[in-house]
């Protein structure tokens, strides 16, 4: 699989990674499978999508704890990234960035996934009540005692900084000026896809003028770019689609257009929808690093065959005259 560098810390990873989320969180709790989870993360390796992205609230902590089993056997091979900041309680989730808490999360995170290091720490979000520079400083000195190589953020995101009444990435860009202040970001992960390209206008431009790796997460629009899911067959209660604005019956119906396009270009490649959607997201510059959501080794061999795809000036001005995805949060 083709290389690419983690922003300036230069760390290689496969172009396509893995995002192990659903393994253990967020998507259809009926279909996850443990023995699946772990014969898909070997399958990453094996095709070189070596960037695993984990985090401790996945679970909370069992996604880690799936990932620690492989770990156990190929560390050398993998690139593992995790993140903390974000405890999921009874009710709620509520983001934690005290300096004590952080390193007791990394000191668990480690244990948890087998290993003495951590590739990439990443700050899943800021907490509010503890100022970013205090948050980071802690991250920071887990890089000088050697138990993580690098620091990267977590974007609040669009929708985030939407809601807190400012323009797009407002928030995230003021939150990454003053973590690079004490100490170098290595990497920002941000929604980016076709349906979600919002990072292109600034948060992308802004990481590669300062050498800023990139993770492209959800970048298969959580499945549904793929087009392998129904408008209207419903999603379990605990799926976070069943309450997302753009999985509604009508929505999803009414996105189709998006998915059609996928389609017609990849006809011409001899691909899939999902590979033409994470083609386009690595295309997007040097920096990209993909990291679809998978739990079956399926699903990860065919994005890994993304990698290899080259859409042409052509294929990039059809899916950019794609009607813009309809549904929204706000
Ligand atoms: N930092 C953040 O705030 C944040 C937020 C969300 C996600 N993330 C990271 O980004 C990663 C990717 O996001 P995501 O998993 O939410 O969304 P995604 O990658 O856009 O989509 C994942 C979904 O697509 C399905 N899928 C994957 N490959 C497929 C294929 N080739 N054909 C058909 N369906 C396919 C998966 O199905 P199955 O479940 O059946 O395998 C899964 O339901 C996560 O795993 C996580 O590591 C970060």
């Amino acid at each position: 699989m083709e290389r690419r560098t983690v922003g300036a810390a230069a760390l290689g990873v496969g172009a396509v990674g893995l995002g192990c989320m659903p393994m253990t969180w967020a998507y259809s709790a009926s279909r996850r499978d443990g023995e699946q989870s772990l014969r898909a993360v070997h399958t990453a390796l094996d095709h070189g999508a070596t960037l695993l992205d984990t985090a401790d609230m996945y679970g909370p902590f069992t996604n880690e704890l799936l990932l620690g089993r492989v770990l156990k056997e190929r560390r050398e091979e993998a690139f593992v990234a995790t993140k903390c900041g974000l405890l999921v309680g009874d009710q709620h989730i509520v983001a934690n960035g005290r300096p004590g808490y952080v390193r007791r999360a990394c000191d668990a995170s480690l244990r948890r996934l087998q290993t003495d290091v951590i590739d990439l720490y990443q700050l899943h979000r800021v907490d509010p009540e503890v100022p970013i520079e205090e948050t980071w400083g802690a991250m920071a000195e887990l890089v000088a005692a050697g138990k993580v190589r690098a620091l990267g953020l977590c974007a609040v995101g669009a929708r985030a900084d939407r809601r807190a009444g400012s323009g797009l990435y407002d928030e995230t860009l003021r939150q990454l000026v003053r973590a690079q202040q004490v100490f170098p970001v290595t990497c920002v992960q941000a929604e980016l896809s076709v349906w979600a390209p919002e990072a292109l206008d600034r948060l992308l431009p802004w990481c590669g003028a300062r050498g800023i790796g990139f993770l492209a997460a959800m970048p298969l629009g959580n499945g549904f770019l793929t087009g392998t899911l129904t408008p209207g067959e419903g999603f379990e209660p605990d799926d976070v689609r069943a309450r997302h604005p753009r999985f509604t019956a009508e929505m999803m119906a009414a996105n189709q257009p998006i998915v059609a396009g996928l389609r017609r270009v990849a006809r011409r490649h001899g691909a899939t929808a999902a590979q033409v959607a994470l083609a386009w997201a690595l295309a997007q510059g040097p920096a990209v690093v993909a990291v679809p959501g998978a739990k079956s080794s399926r699903w990860v061999a065919e994005n890994a065959g993304a990698a290899d795809l080259r859409l042409t000036a052509a294929d990039m001005a059809e899916i950019a005259a794609l009607p813009p995805a309809r549904g929204s949060w706000d």
